[in-house]
């Protein structure tokens, strides 16, 4: 017992001792400021104003963003009217795939510098940004290209059209994947569009319309607004928009469906998620481990279908805790450049608030805490990795959504009980199951509700699979057939 201590000891420590292996900033061309992109130009905010953009890692500034108000979000739709009536929708479909062919091209040619960009405005990991969040972005509008033409096909006997202008808000945990998500179905379908992304990530958005320059997209087809809420108000609330798409919080999910209310404006919404983790006792122990810490941990845990609750089989309980916990102190937590780094930097200073507020929640709700004992950089944001144990269904940091890496576990005897237990929450976006028996998948798939539910793995996206939920996480499918069907009329 004690020379395996020993042996981990050692492991830990040599986890913890690489040498620093940064990423180089170098090619990250920054500017001091960025406009709005409207109509294929860079243009100054009627507003006048500029918010700052900055690393969460470290807390320096790394640009000013122009703020949009009500009259450059007027602009922007116009752009995009005019865009869609003139141009786009004019467009043979073969010679719009033709566009965003290029851009998922010059997006691999930039990959680096992408990454590098998102980490340093975001704070995730670079392996992160550098091995899922770009590529996925290029995939996706690779993906969607390939139906621009074709779209008789998806669509077969449907007559399927356009919708005309797409308002999309998106957030901030996966800001150039969340673009791409959004803007390649709907330029593939044939209607133009207008983006806000989120105000603490909005440099890889804004990187993307340089892209769409270098690409000679027709002006006016994608339209970059930046700005906070109420930019994101003033897009929603504009009468010349057929659809909004939002990925972001459940409450401003359901304020954006009380103001589209009686319009003819169509919408989806990917809103938060409270994914449940269940482990069999006849699973494969190491592999669901490692799928539990990918599932949480990934990303900082700020994934709307992050594993934030795990239910475990009581015979393997003990040995399922103690293995996360040797395992949570391996992960490397700190500076998100540098190439070794599993946990980087919470997003914000206001999300950081958030998790930590649900750290002193839990415990006084009397759920027992296990951290790593990893230390954390002075400056910047950042969160251990965090377990919660003796945790009750009732308890807040079971049913909300932390954003944050925190999970909390719970236990059950019978497949009915991990059921009933992982559907007692008022969302239902994702699950995963981990069993040897493909008869015992099958069973907790169809009993679930959950829009996605992965078996044996976790976290794994594809283009051509869609993706949403059920309940409180929104409704409406990304990714796939099923989302192009958002964006066109049958
Ligand atoms: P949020 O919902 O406020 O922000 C998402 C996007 O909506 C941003 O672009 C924001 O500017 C915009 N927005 C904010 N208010 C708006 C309004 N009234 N009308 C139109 N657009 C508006 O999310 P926030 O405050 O950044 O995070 C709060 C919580 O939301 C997180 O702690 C997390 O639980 C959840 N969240 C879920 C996400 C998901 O992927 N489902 C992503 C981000 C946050
Ligand atoms: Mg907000």
């Amino acid at each position: 017992m004690a020379k395996s201590k020993n042996t981990l000891k050692l492991k830990f420590d040599s986890a913890r001792n690489l040498d620093p292996a940064p990423e180089s900033a170098a090619i990250a061309k920054i500017a001091d400021r960025y406009e709005l992109f409207i109509n294929g130009k860079f243009e100054k905010p009627s507003s006048k104003k500029y918010f700052d953009t900055i690393n969460p890692a470290t807390e320096e500034k790394l640009s000013s963003i122009a703020l949009a108000n009500k009259a450059d979000v007027d602009k922007a739709v116009v752009a995009a009217r005019n865009a869609y009536d003139k141009v786009w929708k004019k467009l043979p479909a073969k010679e719009r795939a033709k566009y965003i062919f290029r851009i998922s091209r010059i997006i691999q040619e930039k990959a680096r510098e992408l990454a590098v960009i998102e980490t340093l405005d975001g704070g995730k990991p670079i392996k992160e940004s550098r091995d899922f969040d770009i590529p996925a972005a290029a995939n996706h509008f690779f993906y969607n290209a390939g139906w621009a033409d074709k779209l008789e096909y998806a669509f077969p006997n449907r007559n399927p059209k356009p919708l005309g202008v797409a308002g999309q808000i998106i957030p901030w945990n996966f800001p150039l994947l969340m673009a791409a998500w959004k803007i390649a179905p709907a330029l593939a379908t044939g209607n133009t569009v207008v983006l806000k992304p989120a105000e603490n990530t909005s440099l890889t958005a804004l990187k993307l319309a340089e892209i769409f320059q270098e690409a000679d997209l027709p002006p006016g087809v994608v339209n970059i607004i930046t700005g906070a809420g109420n930019t994101g108000a003033e897009l929603v609330n504009h009468p010349g928009i057929n659809k909004i798409a939002f990925t972001g919080s459940t409450e401003v999910g359901k304020i954006i469906q009380k103001s589209i209310a009686g319009t003819n404006k169509k919408a989806t919404l990917e809103l938060g998620g409270k994914a449940a983790n269940i482990i069999f006792e006849d699973a494969p122990i190491d592999q669901a481990v490692e799928g539990i810490i990918n599932g949480i941990f990934f990303n900082q845990g700020h994934v709307c279908c992050a594993g934030s609750r795990l239910f475990v089989q009581e015979s393997v309980y003990k040995l399922v805790l103690q293995k996360l916990k040797d395992r949570i102190e391996t992960l490397i937590v700190g500076n998100p450049m540098d190439k070794n780094t599993d946990i980087g930097a919470i997003n914000s200073k206001q999300q950081l608030d958030v998790i930590n507020n649900y750290l002193k929640i839990g415990q006084q709700e009397g759920s027992e805490i296990f951290q790593s004992s990893c230390a954390l950089p002075k400056k910047g944001f950042y969160c251990k990795p965090t377990i919660f144990t003796n945790v009750a269904q009732s308890h807040r940091i079971a049913q909300e959504e932390i954003f944050g890496p925190v999970l909390a576990i719970q236990t059950f005897r019978t497949i009915d009980e991990a059921i009933e237990k992982a559907n007692n929450t008022a969302f239902g976006l994702s699950a995963g199951v981990w069993t040897d028996k493909g008869s015992k998948i099958f069973n907790m798939t169809s009993k679930l509700r959950a829009g996605v539910i992965w078996a044996n793995t976790y976290n794994k996206f594809d283009p051509t699979s869609p993706f949403g939920g059920y309940k409180e996480s929104g409704f409406g499918r990304e990714g796939g057939l099923h989302g192009l069907g958002g964006y066109v009329e049958v």
